[in-house]
């Protein structure tokens, strides 16, 4: 069985509240609580931090000992080359997922620091993004 972690960075506590034109309905709790029982064959967990270093310190944990990571660093995607170089230095492969496509969305929003080192990009698709990164880790 594969052990994914879930690991959402700045503010995406409060999917559901928060912009709700971009971001959707759904919080992540009920949003996990779904996906929990549609990957019955995956050990899935999530971790939430608004804060950089908890979100390098769980990076670091298990990032080499899990099958895989599926990384929402939010806004600290564009911002944080310590998240960037904790995604370098780790042997679990990271899926980086965005909710919104951040390509449409303001400049800055189209640097991202995760993306040099991660197996793959997903983006654009929702709550669907998480989904397919889970899948992409089960097609392997
Ligand atoms: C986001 C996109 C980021 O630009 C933004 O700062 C977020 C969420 C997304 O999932 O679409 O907080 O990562």
């Amino acid at each position: 069985m594969k052990q994914l972690i879930i690991i959402n960075g700045p503010n995406l506590n409060l999917l559901g509240q928060r912009e709700t034109n971009i971001y959707g309905n759904l919080t992540f709790t009920e949003f996990f609580d779904q996906t929990v029982k549609k990957f019955p064959n995956v050990m899935l967990e999530h971790f939430h931090s608004n804060i950089e270093g908890e979100l390098i310190d769980k990076i670091q944990e298990v990032g080499f000992n899990y099958d895989g990571i599926i990384l929402n660093a939010a806004a600290y995607t564009h911002t944080s080359i310590g998240i960037g170089d904790a995604v370098k230095a780790i042997m679990t492969p990271v899926v980086e997922v965005h909710i919104s496509n951040t390509f449409s969305r303001e400049e800055f929003r189209h640097k991202s620091y995760i993306s040099p080192n991660a197996k793959g990009v997903i983006l654009g698709f929702g709550l669907q993004s998480y989904e397919l990164a889970i899948q992409s880790f089960l097609d392997e």
